[in-house]
């Protein structure tokens, strides 16, 4: 069969998932809004072979096992109707240590080159909802620029919509912070935040509110409301978790170092906005003309440790053969 090669772009949720309230099925308990970024992509390689005995999965050009992977090539195969095994191969564009390699791009580019592989012809709501089953924030990279996961309530109603292109220049800047090794998984943590934090119900309310706030904010090209909401979204999601049992934080003293950097920018009238995902990196929310001066203040602290990005493009299928 013809092996597809397909590139899938990361993103950031300007309004966070946290929580599942359907673990299989990857069903989350709020919206959440994102935005794809341009600079950080993995182009994946899958083709469907009739003399493998087993799925076989490299990355970076390094042998992996396949126990993520192949729960969900079986879900590609069952819709296909197929039972061969694949050979995905798979490659992280992201600046190296960046701590950005995420399987947001992952899932969305594995289902896109997967479904292809086996003759699907899936449309984009059908990826999105297929990306969803291997990582949640897959969900959203199928689309470029800014797209919304309605959260839904089951297998059929829980995908992703590009939103408008709003109005504004949207830049990003990301801050490395060092991360040392992951002391547990995001899935894990997420799920004992959900079972655990006295502060979840509150969240999943707040959160659902936001990303409803979000939309009207960007469609009247609001920025400061943009940003607000972005950084209340991933301050919030961070005082859950900080509340779970036992309570864990990703934040290091650098990551309110660069907070405090982006609370001084707003202070002296530079809109610049901080949100942070599972990890201490900072990613810094502003418009392209702001870029320099935000630079310029973390020079001092981060030098050599800031990547500058923009909105980035849908999935798309980039070979075949
Ligand atoms: C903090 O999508 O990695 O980045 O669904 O368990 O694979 P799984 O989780 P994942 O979690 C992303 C969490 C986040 C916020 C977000 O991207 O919305």
């Amino acid at each position: 069969m013809t092996a597809i090669t397909a590139r899938a772009h990361t993103n950031i949720a300007l309004i966070k998932y946290w929580g599942k309230k359907d673990p299989k099925l990857i069903l989350p308990y709020t919206d959440s809004v994102s935005l794809t970024l341009n600079d950080f992509y993995t182009d994946t390689t899958v083709e469907f072979v009739d003399e493998l005995a087993a799925d076989q999965f490299s990355l970076d050009g390094q042998a992996q096992v396949t126990t993520k992977i192949t729960p969900f090539l079986n879900l590609v195969r069952d819709l296909a109707g197929i039972n061969l095994f694949a050979r995905v191969e798979s490659t992280n564009h992201v600046p190296t240590a960046a701590g950005l390699a995420s399987s947001a791009s992952a899932y969305a580019a594995l289902a896109l080159a997967a479904s292809r592989a086996a003759g699907l012809n899936l449309d984009q709501q059908a990826l999105s909802r297929l990306a969803r089953r291997g990582s949640g924030s897959a969900t959203r990279s199928i689309y470029g620029g800014l797209a919304i996961w309605h959260r839904g309530e089951d297998d059929a109603t829980s995908f992703a919509e590009p939103l408008p292109t709003p109005d504004l220049d949207l830049a990003m800047l990301v801050v490395l912070v060092d991360a040392g090794p992951k002391p547990i998984s995001s899935r894990n943590l997420m799920a004992n935040t959900v079972e655990t934090s006295p502060y979840y119900p509150a969240w999943v309310t707040h959160n659902q509110q936001a990303a409803q706030q979000m939309v009207t904010a960007l469609a009247q090209n609001d920025f400061a409301a943009v940003g607000h909401l972005t950084e209340q979204s991933s301050m919030q999601m961070h005082a859950t978790i900080l509340a779970s049992d036992p309570a864990f934080t990703y934040w290091t003293p650098e990551t309110l170092k660069a907070w405090a950097i982006v609370k001084q920018l707003r202070a002296d009238g530079i809109p610049a906005y901080a949100t942070m995902d599972a990890g201490p990196n900072v990613k810094i929310l502003t418009l392209g003309e702001q870029v320099p001066k935000i630079l310029n203040a973390l020079q001092a602290d981060f030098a050599g440790r800031v990547l500058t990005t923009t909105p980035g493009p849908a999935a798309k299928v980039i070979g075949a053969q």
